[in-house]
C-alpha cells in the first residue's frame, strides 16, 4: 500500500502527523485534507493528548504550492482554513521542523502551540520574493512572537533563519539533537497537560513605533524599488500592532490576494519556475554521466581570468592560472588577493579564509601545467587567431575527457571546437563581469558538445552558485545578441532626437538600475565602438561613424576615463555634458535629420520591445529552449527587473498583440514567432509548454 500524504502513527499518547509530499512537502491539494483527518482522529480519541506535524523526506512544508496561485479559490488548498483550525485546536500541537520552513509552512509552525527543530533547520517567510506577503497568519503572528522591528525584517528580507539563532527569538522552543521524531514526540508529551495552551495570536506586538514604521517604510523605497508587496506587508504589521488579529488576518486575507494577482507576483513567480527549468536542458538527462571536477585551470590573468577563477577557490576547487608573462600573472593574483583582502576587511570573510583560498591558487607561465586540469577555462581577450591557437595547444595537452571551455562573449564556439580533435568536449562558458559576483553563466552548447560535457558544465554552475543557462551558438548567444539589438535602437532614439538622459529615464522609470546610455559609460564606449568596427569589416561596410562613435574618438570612452556620454562628479551619477549633446546636434544636421520629441512611453516600448523581438527570433531559431531561459538571463545578467519576470514574460503581460502593434507603429518589424503568438493570442509561456509537450 502506498504512503498517504499524510501518515498518522501513533507514540503513547502523541499523535504524529508526517506529510509525504515530495519534494519538498508543499501545501498543495491533499496535504489540507490529511491534516485535518489527523486533528479530526486526535480530536475525538481521549487517549490521543497532544499532536505533531512534521514532514518525511527531506524537510518540514517549504510553503504553499506556488503551482496552485493561479487556481480558482474552491481548487486551492485551504491553508487558512486548517491555520485557523490549528490555532484554537483544544490539545498541545508541535512542529518538528527539519529543512526549511518557509512560507505557509512556517505559518503553519507559527499556529501550533510549539515549534521544536534540528539544529541544521531554517525558518522563514520568503514570500516578498514572489511578490506576495505571508498570506495564512505570518503577517499578524511573526510581530506577536519577535517584535515589529525583527518581523519586518524577516518579511522583507525574506531571508530564512538558522534554528540556534531562531531558538534566541523565540520562534523556537526546543533544539532537538538526534531523532526528530522521537524528541518532538518526548516535547509534545511534556507539554500535554499544559494548560493554558500557549497561543501566538493571543500576544501583542512589542515595538511598533512610528518612527520604526517610517523608517520602513523609507527603506524599501531603495530595496525594493516600485514594489508593492513590501508596502502591504509594513501596513499589516502597523495594523497587527494597533487591531485584533481578527481584523489583521481580515487585512491580511485581502492584500494577499492582491498582491498575489498583480503583474509583479506572477512576473516573480515565473522566474522562481524559469530559474529552476532552466537546469532542465533538451538531450540531458538524470542519467546522463558527468565527470568529476577536481582541478580547474583558466587561461588569462585578467579581470575576467581572475574572477573565473575566484568562483572555484570559493568552493574549494584548485586552480591554476595561467598567463603568458610574469608581469601580467603577478598583477592577475595580487588582484585576486586584494580582492579577498577587501571583503575580509568588510568582515565577510577572515584572514585565515584568505589564505586559504589564496593557497589553492597556483599561478604559472607555462601552458603544459594544465595537464593534469579537468576543466580548463580560456579567458583571453576576444581574437579568433588567438583562441585558436590556444585551443590547438590545449588539445595536444589537455588529458582525456578533460572539458575545454571558451569564455567568449561573441565567437563561434564551432569554430574554436573544429581546431581540436575533440570537439565533443569543447563548450562556451560564458561568464558576466564581475564574474565573482554576477550570477548568471550562458553555457553555449556547439555543434559536437556532447550531453556529458553539458550535464558537467550544469553542475558546474551549480556547484559555484550560478544560475546555468544553456544557449546555442550564434552572435552574441542570446544575452549580448539582444543587447546589441537594444544599444542600436537606443542609438536611434538619439539620432531622431531623443537626449541619452530621456532614454536612461525612460528605462529606469520601467524599473531597470542602469539605461542603455549609463550602462555603455560603465562598460567602455571602445567595447562597443570596437563590436561595431569588427562587424562592419566582417559585413564588408564601412567603418562606423554613428553619434556615438565620433563620442569615443574625442577620447571619451565612459566612466574609465572621467566621462563618456555623461560626465561623473564626486558622487559618479552621470550628469550630461554639453560638448556630447552638440555632437550628436551637428550629426543630426549633417544627416538632415529634424529632432523630434520622443515620449518616455514611445522610448520605453522601443526598447523593451526591441529586446522581444529579437528574443522571439532567438527562440524560433532555436538558440534558447525556452522563453523563460531568455528571462532568466535578463534578470541574472543584465539588471532586468525580476519583478517584471524578465523581458519576454513582461511582453506576455502586456499582451503580444499590442507588442506587434506598438513595433509596427514604431516602423519596426516583429519577428515571426512573435507575430504568430500574437495572431493566436498566446503568451511565450504557453509557447514553452507547448514545446516542452506539457
Ligand atoms: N511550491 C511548489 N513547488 C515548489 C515549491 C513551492 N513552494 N518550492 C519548491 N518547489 C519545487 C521546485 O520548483 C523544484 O521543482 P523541480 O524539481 O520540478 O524543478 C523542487 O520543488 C525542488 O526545489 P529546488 O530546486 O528549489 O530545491 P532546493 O533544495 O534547492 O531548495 C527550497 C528547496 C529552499 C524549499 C526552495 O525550493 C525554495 O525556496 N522554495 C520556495 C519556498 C517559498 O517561497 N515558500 C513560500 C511559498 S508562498 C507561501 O507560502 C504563501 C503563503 O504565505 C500562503
Amino acid at each position: 500500500m502506498s504512503t498517504p500524504i499524510v501518515e498518522q502513527s501513533r507514540e503513547g499518547q502523541v499523535l504524529v502527523l508526517t506529510i509525504h509530499n515530495p519534494p519538498v512537502n508543499a501545501f498543495s491539494v491533499g496535504v489540507p485534507e490529511g491534516l485535518h483527518a489527523g486533528l479530526d482522529v486526535a480530536e475525538k480519541d481521549d487517549a490521543v493528548k497532544a499532536v505533531v506535524i512534521m514532514g518525511g523526506g527531506r524537510t518540514f512544508i517549504a510553503g504553499a504550492d506556488i503551482k496552485t496561485f493561479d487556481l480558482p479559490r474552491a481548487e486551492a488548498p485551504d491553508l487558512r482554513g486548517f491555520i485557523s483550525r490549528l490555532d484554537a485546536f483544544p490539545k498541545p500541537t508541535v512542529a518538528a521542523i527539519h529543512g526549511t520552513a518557509l512560507g505557509g509552512g512556517f505559518e503553519v509552525a507559527l499556529a501550533c502551540n510549539y515549534r521544536v527543530a534540528v539544529p541544521d533547520a531554517k525558518v522563514g517567510l520568503p514570500e516578498v520574493k514572489l511578490g506576495v506577503l505571508p498570506g495564512a497568519g505570518g503577517t499578524q503572528r511573526l510581530p506577536r512572537l519577535v517584535g515589529a522591528e525583527k518581523a519586518l525584517d524577516m518579511m522583507l528580507s525574506g531571508n530564512p533563519v538558522k534554528a540556534p539563532a531562531a531558538q534566541k527569538l523565540g520562534l523556537i522552543d526546543e533544539i532537538v539533537d538526534g531523532d526528530l521524531k522521537a524528541g518532538a514526540v518526548k516535547f509534545a508529551a511534556a507539554h500535554a497537560d499544559a494548560r493554558p495552551l500557549p497561543r501566538v495570536s493571543e500576544r501583542k506586538v512589542e515595538g511598533a513605533s512610528p518612527e520604526l514604521l517610517m523608517a520602513a517604510r523609507q527603506n524599501i523605497k531603495k530595496t525594493h524599488r516600485g514594489q508593492l508587496s513590501p508596502t502591504y506587508i509594513i501596513d499589516l504589521v502597523e495594523i497587527a500592532s494597533s487591531k485584533a488579529f481578527a481584523d489583521g488576518w481580515a487585512a491580511e486575507a485581502r492584500l494577499f490576494m492582491m498582491a498575489k494577482d498583480s503583474p509583479q507576483s506572477r512576473g516573480l513567480r515565473h522566474i522562481f519556475f524559469a530559474e529552476r527549468e532552466s537546469g532542465k536542458v533538451r538531450g540531458v538527462t538524470k542519467d546522463t554521466p558527468t565527470s568529476n571536477i577536481e582541478k580547474v585551470g583558466v587561461i588569462g590573468a585578467g579581470t575576467m581570468g581572475g574572477g573565473i577563477a575566484m568562483n572555484f577557490l570559493n568552493v574549494g576547487i584548485p586552480v591554476t592560472i595561467v598567463e603568458t608573462a610574469q608581469e601580467a600573472l603577478d598583477r592577475g593574483v595580487a588582484t585576486i588577493r586584494k580582492n579577498y583582502e577587501n571583503t575580509a576587511k568588510k568582515g565577510r570573510m577572515t584572514a585565515e579564509d584568505v589564505e586559504k583560498r589564496m593557497a589553492l591558487l597556483t599561478p604559472s607561465l607555462e601552458m603544459q601545467s594544465l595537464a593534469d586540469a579537468d576543466l580548463i577555462i580560456e579567458a583571453v581577450f576576444e581574437n579568433m587567431d588567438v583562441k585558436k591557437e590556444i585551443f590547438t595547444r590545449l588539445d595536444g595537452l589537455a588529458k582525456a575527457g578533460a572539458i575545454l571551455a571558451s569564455n567568449t562573449s561573441t565567437l563561434d564556439v564551432n569554430e574554436i571546437a573544429a581546431v581540436t580533435g575533440r570537439p565533443e568536449s569543447v563548450i562556451g562558458l560564458h561568464f558576466f563581469s564581475p564574474a565573482n559576483v554576477m550570477k548568471l553563466l550562458e553555457i553555449v552548447r556547439a555543434d559536437k558538445t556532447s550531453p556529458e560535457t553539458l550535464a558537467t558544465s550544469l553542475q558546474v554552475a551549480k556547484k559555484i552558485g550560478k544560475v546555468g543557462v544553456v544557449v546555442g551558438v550564434c552572435e552574441g548567444f542570446v544575452g549580448n545578441r539582444m543587447v546589441h539589438k537594444y544599444g542600436e535602437e537606443a542609438r536611434q532614439l538619439v539620432e531622431a532626437g531623443a537626449k541619452p538622459e530621456d532614454v536612461d529615464a525612460a528605462m529606469n522609470a520601467l524599473g531597470l538600475p542602469m539605461g542603455p546610455f549609463q550602462m555603455t559609460d560603465m562598460a567602455g564606449l571602445d567595447i562597443g565602438h570596437a563590436i561595431r568596427v569588427h562587424q562592419a569589416k566582417v559585413r564588408g561596410l564601412p567603418e562606423p561613424d554613428g553619434w556615438l562613435d565620433r563620442i569615443v574618438k574625442t577620447g571619451r570612452k565612459g566612466q574609465k576615463t572621467g566621462g563618456g556620454i555623461y560626465d561623473y562628479g564626486e558622487d559618479r551619477r552621470p550628469q550630461p555634458n554639453a560638448e556630447m549633446q552638440k555632437i550628436i546636434e551637428d550629426y543630426r544636421a549633417e544627416k538632415g535629420i529634424t529632432p523630434r520629441s520622443l515620449s518616455a512611453d514611445e522610448i520605453t516600448k522601443r526598447l523593451a520591445y526591441t529586446l522581444v523581438n529579437e528574443g522571439a527570433q532567438i527562440l524560433d531559431e532555436g538558440i534558447a529552449q525556452r522563453s523563460g531561459d531568455i528571462d532568466t538571463i535578463y534578470i541574472y545578467g543584465y539588471g532586468f527587473p525580476a519583478y517584471l519576470g524578465g523581458p519576454m514574460q513582461y511582453a506576455s503581460e502586456q499582451g503580444l498583440g499590442n507588442v506587434v502593434a506598438d513595433l509596427e507603429s514604431y516602423g519596426l518589424t516583429p519577428a515571426p514567432l512573435l507575430k504568430r503568438l500574437a495572431a493566436e493570442g498566446k503568451t511565450f509561456a504557453q509557447w514553452d509548454k507547448e514545446q516542452a509537450g506539457t
